[in-house]
């Protein structure tokens, strides 16, 4: 680790060392999360920015060992909903917007807004939250601002993940993700120990719909169109951070944790 980096590492180990069950992002509703939080230190909130399969998932997984914060990932709902395979929370609205998902499109902003709005008490998660693939649209980043602004919550930063057009298509061809817990592997740059198999809950692993070519291709037009305005949004606002994404996750989380120290010592009342 980095010098520069070491004072905000060790300022935030803090006790939430398990991963946060988010059954109340995933299943919303009246669900509850079975994870204490109270012995966590300052909670941290972030976005994570970036084209589809830059590596936010892998980067919010990492921020979240670290942090403490909870990764609110709104892809991770809608792939909930389609595994419960048309159980109580796949009613029409979100099979939907799996279809839309599956196509590589974005689900409408209507359908996402209501989904978050039922989830807003996660905004309170005593560890913070890493929101990784919302907002996507200005509209949802408006939305957000607005239902933030009521809980009184504040966001820390927006990290924008960039890497060349051919390297993230690399890394999407070749992703596995765990049915169960979501963690994310890829077969050549961060294998399981087990082909096939998640190393954190021994469950089995698979390929997303939308990873194949045809449909990556859609995902990639719709972040251009909708998504990458954010970071300019953000920038006005002054918390966006442009980290690059090459090299290992490990070498990319800590560029973002020198980003984040950088970031404090320019703004000593901020982190
Ligand atoms: P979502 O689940 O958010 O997908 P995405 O944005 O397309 O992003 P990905 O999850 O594909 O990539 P990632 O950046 O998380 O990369 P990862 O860490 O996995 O959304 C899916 C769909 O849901 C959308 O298309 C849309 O239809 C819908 N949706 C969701 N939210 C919405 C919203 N707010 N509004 C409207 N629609 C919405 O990494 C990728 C691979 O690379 C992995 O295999 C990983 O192991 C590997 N990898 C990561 N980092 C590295 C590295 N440094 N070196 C080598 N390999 C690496
Ligand atoms: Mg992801």
């Amino acid at each position: 680790m980095r010098g520069g980096t070491r004072s905000v590492a060790a300022s935030v180990m803090i006790g939430m060392k398990e991963r946060p069950d988010r059954a109340a992002w995933l299943k919303g509703g009246e669900a509850r999360c079975n994870v204490r939080t109270e012995q966590c230190g300052r909670p941290y909130r972030f976005v994570l920015l970036g084209a589809p399969g830059v590596g936010k998932g892998t980067q919010a997984e990492l921020l979240a060992e670290r942090f403490g914060s909870c990764h609110l990932s709104t892809g991770d709902i809608f792939r909930a909903a389609k595994m419960l395979s048309c159980g109580c929370h796949c009613g029409p609205v979100m099979a939907e917007a799996v279809k839309y998902m599956d196509a590589g499109q974005l689900v409408p902003d209507e359908t996402v807004l209501a989904l978050i709005t039922e989830r807003t008490k996660c905004f309170q998660c005593g560890g913070g939250f890493l929101l990784d693939g919302f907002p996507r649209t200005v509209g949802q980043a408006e939305a957000l601002e607005k239902l933030l602004g009521k809980q009184d919550v504040k966001l820390d930063a927006v990290l924008s993940y960039e890497l060349p057009l051919e390297q993230i298509v690399a890394r999407l061809s070749g992703r596995r993700t765990c049915l169960i817990c979501k963690r994310v592997y890829h077969i050549e740059a961060r294998p399981p120990n087990r082909p096939g198999i998640c190393d954190h809950c021994g469950a089995d692993l698979f390929q997303r719909e939308d990873d194949r070519p045809e449909t990556i291709r859609v995902r990639m037009e719709a972040y251009e169109i909708s998504t990458a305005p954010l970071i300019a949004f953000y920038r006005g606002r002054g918390l966006t951070i442009s980290i690059t994404a090459g090299n290992t996750p490990e070498e990319t989380f800590e560029r973002t944790l020198e980003a984040l120290n950088n970031r404090r010592a320019l703004e000593p009342n901020g982190f």
